[in-house]
């Protein structure tokens, strides 16, 4: 058979870093190893039952049956209006500050081909979530990473920008609740956030895949409640941590106008838009009861308390997050962060996400995520317990 080589495009992207450790995490598994998968990020818990049914009845409707709008059905514009109202009291124009998204990660690689020509530089968190790297990848954009360190809260210090840089950059993404570090952001962070970017012509992506996920009482703010910040920028949404609907691809963008009808324009030509039932059952997602959401909260809040109160009971010092449902945690006796991963591999069975693969500031730390059962969460403390370097 013949081999048709890849474009130079594709063999531009970045390579993904997980790849290695999931498979050998598969041949563990295979061996008939009980690992705990503390690595990756996908909810356990089901989509709401409401959700679902309006699904099963949106998807008997002929209409849905056809081809959705171009741009997808107002009605679900309007509901993501309404939600950005109720829950952060932003006003919002359905029909020019909202695009609907397969998910969020399609609008994160979508923006960059959208906004930036070959060699702009774009400003992206480091340690980040790795697909904001595809799209800069397929923009043929410059990335200059922002350090993301403990001892500024993991938000970037915007100082540390040359003016060389923040003279070139037209376009930052920043992501709070973060994944990894589980940090959030304060008012005066976005605030400041508004003002570099209004003074240098720097579009903010504000990716709030975490939203609806903070503890202690605390509720994430959105980037679009401090005044300006839909003049300089959008913020991705997703359905898929809120509501648990990561495997239906729904999220929507909503923000500057000029942004919004760019990600529009470039989805005209790449699709036409989602499932009609999905839109239905994600406008019923935004719109209707809310109280699974606060209960998916306080069962995340339950789970990060035994995990961090368990490993600081064996004399692990770790940081709880704040929101997001992953845990930032300091690799402990100098070691790497995959050295470690591998150590929770093989001695404990256990699969966390080596920081490295988040970015050169993400060294020294692993994630683990907060998407297993108390009872397993307990069982992997006990299990670490036995390691050799926790043994005093
Ligand atoms: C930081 C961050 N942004 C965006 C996404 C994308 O989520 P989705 O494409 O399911 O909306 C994820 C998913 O893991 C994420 O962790």
């Amino acid at each position: 058979m013949k081999q048709f080589p890849p474009s130079e495009l594709l063999n531009s992207l970045p390579k993904q870093f997980f790849a290695g450790l999931v498979k050998k995490v598969g041949e563990y598994i295979a061996e008939g190893h009980d690992v705990i998968n503390l690595g990756q990020g996908n909810p356990d818990q089901p989509t709401p039952a409401h959700i679902v049914a309006k699904l099963q009845e949106a998807a008997a409707n002929p209409l849905n049956h056809k081809y959705s709008p171009f741009q997808g059905y107002g009605y679900l514009k309007q509901a993501a209006a309404d939600f950005y109202l109720r829950e952060y009291g932003v006003t919002i124009d359905p029909a020019k500050e909202v695009a609907i998204l397969f998910g969020g990660k399609a609008g994160l690689v979508e923006i960059p081909q959208c906004l930036l020509n070959p060699g702009d530089t774009i400003l992206v968190p480091d340690p980040g979530y790795p697909d904001y790297w595809s799209g800069v990848a397929l923009a043929k954009a410059e990335m200059v990473t922002m350090p993301l360190r403990e001892q500024n809260n993991f938000l970037p210090d915007f100082h540390e920008l040359s003016p060389e840089v923040l003279s070139k950059a037209k376009l930052m993404f920043l992501n709070y609740p973060n994944n990894p570090t589980g940090a959030t952001a304060t008012q005066e962070f976005f605030e400041e956030t508004v003002k570099l970017a209004s003074e240098n012509d720097i579009s903010i992506v504000h990716d709030f895949a975490y939203g609806a996920i903070g503890f202690d009482g605390e509720k994430p703010l959105s980037f679009l409640q401090v005044d300006g910040a839909k003049d300089v920028g959008i913020e991705i949404y997703t359905l898929s941590k809120t509501y648990n609907m990561a495997g239906w691809r729904v999220g929507f963008a909503v923000g500057n106008e000029s942004v919004i009808s760019a990600i529009e324009l470039l989805q005209d030509h790449l699709y036409v838009s989602l499932f009609g039932a999905v839109q239905e059952a994600a406008a019923e997602a935004l719109t209707g009861p809310q109280n699974c959401v606060k209960e998916l909260n306080e069962l995340y809040e339950r789970r990060r308390n035994v995990l961090i109160d368990g490993l600081r009971s064996i004399g692990w010092n770790v940081t709880a997050p704040k929101g997001s449902f992953f845990a930032w945690l300091k690799v402990p006796d100098r070691l790497s962060s995959e050295e470690f991963s591998n150590i929770l591999l093989e001695k404990a069975h256990i699969m966390a996400a080596p920081g490295i693969g988040f970015g050169e500031f993400g060294e020294g730390y692993v994630r683990v995520g907060l998407l297993s059962s108390e009872e397993r969460l307990v069982e992997a403390v006990r299990r670490i317990s036995c390691l050799e370097i926790f043994k005093k």
